[in-house]
């Protein structure tokens, strides 16, 4: 007696199989209720012990030789099916080999940073404080009162009883208020006033220095300033002068001039016989110190603050005050800076 499962034709029909699908119907045609091989088994009853001996272990051992091969064959599927569904779903998290040259560091920024890094060589620590002031850290602290005629110096955006900040000075005053002396501070940011033609926007930058400690003078200011403006500019022999100047909050007060030349229409900076206003600075009034709570018989110091869009179009010919702020693209491709192009001293 031999089974009457042909074994190859089993396995070829599980080979077959191309889906879970197809194997549950393998499984049930062989396995099921009334498949050919619950069939054999129930046969087994009537035969003899002898037999049922010999055709119950040929059974067994194809039952477990196709559960086996079913079970193989659906794990093969499965995985497949699996395989293919991660293709399908599969995401590229890669970066795409980046163009360092689509961005470009905007020409204020660029100059922001070069002046963080002329003052950071010098000691100073940089300072930010909001757009949106108190009208006392703007203007009464800075010994401007009110109805004081120096208001009309900064054509005021006010915000109810705020002010849009027309320096950033009131981060000085903030800084006094909150710490002790010695100070030594820049602060760059932004500054608005109401005012708009060519060499003026309503919202400009403007970094401003404040150093307060027992014994700086007025020579220490203009050490600091002249070495500043000839790093900043690059040049060794800078032609620059001081002129006297009034500002409330500083006493004595000067303006400071560059010189220049302009040869068909480009302009020279550093020599020549014309000059260019550059920053205003002076001793701090102890006025303002008195207000922000400094001892004046102790402490003194000086400060000083200056246009950042004036130091860039000079440093970088950039002609036009406004296009700083047109956003326009080819614009900022010619005049912007790589950012990987970092700034350096250049030790003058
Ligand atoms: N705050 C002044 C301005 O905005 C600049 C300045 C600062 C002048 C410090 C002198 C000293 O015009």
């Amino acid at each position: 007696m031999s089974l009457s499962l042909d074994k190859n034709i089993v396995l070829e029909e599980i080979n077959r199989a191309s889906s879970i699908d197809d194997i549950e119907k393998i499984r049930i045609q062989y396995l099921g209720k009334k498949g050919l091989i619950s069939i054999e088994m129930k046969s087994l009853s009537s035969l003899s012990i002898e037999e049922k001996k010999i055709k119950g272990q040929e059974l067994n051992i194809f039952k477990s030789l196709f559960e086996k091969e079913l079970q193989n064959k659906k794990s093969d599927l499965e995985n497949k099916a699996l395989n293919e569904k991660l293709e399908k779903e599969k995401i590229d998290i890669s970066l795409p080999p980046r163009n360092f040259n689509t961005g470009k560091i905007h020409p204020i920024s660029q100059t922001i940073y070069k002046v963080i890094e002329i003052f950071g060589s010098m000691g100073f620590s940089v300072k930010n404080g909001p757009d949106i002031e108190s009208d006392f850290n703007n203007f009464t602290a800075l010994n401007i009162p009110e109805h004081h005629p120096a208001r009309e110096m900064q054509d005021t955006f006010y915000i109810d009883d705020k002010v849009l900040r027309t320096h950033t000075s009131p981060v000085q005053v903030r800084t006094m208020l909150n710490s002790e002396p010695p100070i030594r501070i820049i602060v760059p940011g932004r500054t608005y006033r109401s005012d708009y033609d060519a060499t003026h926007t309503p919202m400009f930058h403007q970094v401003e220095g404040l150093l307060i400690d027992e014994s700086s003078n007025m020579a220490h200011l203009k050490g600091c300033l002249i070495d500043f403006l000839k790093e900043f500019f690059e040049i060794k022999n800078l032609k620059y002068r001081f002129r006297p100047s009034y500002f409330p909050f500083t006493e004595p007060s000067a303006e400071m001039d560059i010189a220049f030349t302009k040869k068909d229409n480009v302009i020279k900076i550093g020599e020549g016989d014309q000059w260019l206003e550059i920053l205003g600075c002076g001793m701090v009034n102890p006025k303002v110190l008195q207000n922000c709570n400094i001892d004046t018989i102790k402490y003194q110091g000086f400060a000083f603050g200056m246009g950042i869009e004036r130091l860039s179009m000079l440093k970088y010919g950039i002609t036009d005050l406004r296009t700083f702020f047109e956003s326009d693209f080819r614009w900022l491709n010619h005049y912007g800076f790589n950012p990987l192009d970092f700034t350096s001293s250049t030790g003058i």
